[in-house]
């Protein structure tokens, strides 16, 4: 999907295409390098993690292994319900893996705190969160992200992997939805 098929439902653009997979290539590099010789378990959150997954595992030389997991926090709408539960669990055991989550944006970082006390309990040798965009709220509320894309102002994003009411998710950059939607 284009930015220009839907322009009238965007606010701007934050991050063209060309930006994030620039960011996403040193992400990548950067995640080579702290996890030399080790094969890591990637564990994408759905569906928001889609394209960041799709395109930082392709753009890592090290061996790795793909894995989902899908959470509820958002009930189709803009507000963080507070509310985790598994909806789709790992189908890997990660007892004794270098584990590294990889996440498509962190609004309050509650989820994922949750998510990685979960991961926790079934120790991991390493555990780990990459999160292409982070907002104010998540530094915080000290999420424990040690790769970040990007760290944002408050606003509502779509693109890229990212939705709103499972639209959007297409758009190849990342961009501001108008609040009018
Ligand atoms: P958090 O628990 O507040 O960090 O947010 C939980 C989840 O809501 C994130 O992992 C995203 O999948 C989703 N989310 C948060 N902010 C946005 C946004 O601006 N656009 C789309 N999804 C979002
Ligand atoms: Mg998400």
């Amino acid at each position: 999907m284009r930015d220009s098929d839907i322009e009238e439902h965007l606010d701007r653009v934050l991050f063209t295409e060309e930006q994030v997979a620039q960011r996403v290539k040193e992400l990548a590099e950067q995640v080579d390098r702290d996890y030399e010789g080790k094969r890591i378990v990637l564990i994408g959150i759905l569906k928001g993690a889609m394209m960041i997954m799709a395109d930082l595992s392709r753009a890592m030389k090290s061996d790795v292994v793909i894995d989902w997991m899908a959470v509820s926090s958002y009930g189709g709408n803009m507000k963080s319900s507070g509310v985790v539960r598994i909806l789709k669990d790992l189908d890997v055991d990660i007892q004794g893996r270098d584990v590294l989550i990889v996440e498509d944006v962190l609004d309050t970082g509650l989820t994922l705190q949750w998510v990685m006390r979960n991961l926790e309990s079934r120790n991991p040798n390493s555990l780990e969160l990459l999160s292409l965009l982070r907002k104010p709220k998540a530094r915080e509320n000290r999420s424990e992200a040690k790769y970040v894309g990007f760290d944002i102002d408050d606003d509502f994003v779509i693109g890229y992997g990212m939705d709103f009411s499972e639209r959007y998710r297409n758009l190849s950059s990342v961009a501001i939805l108008r609040s009018e939607q």
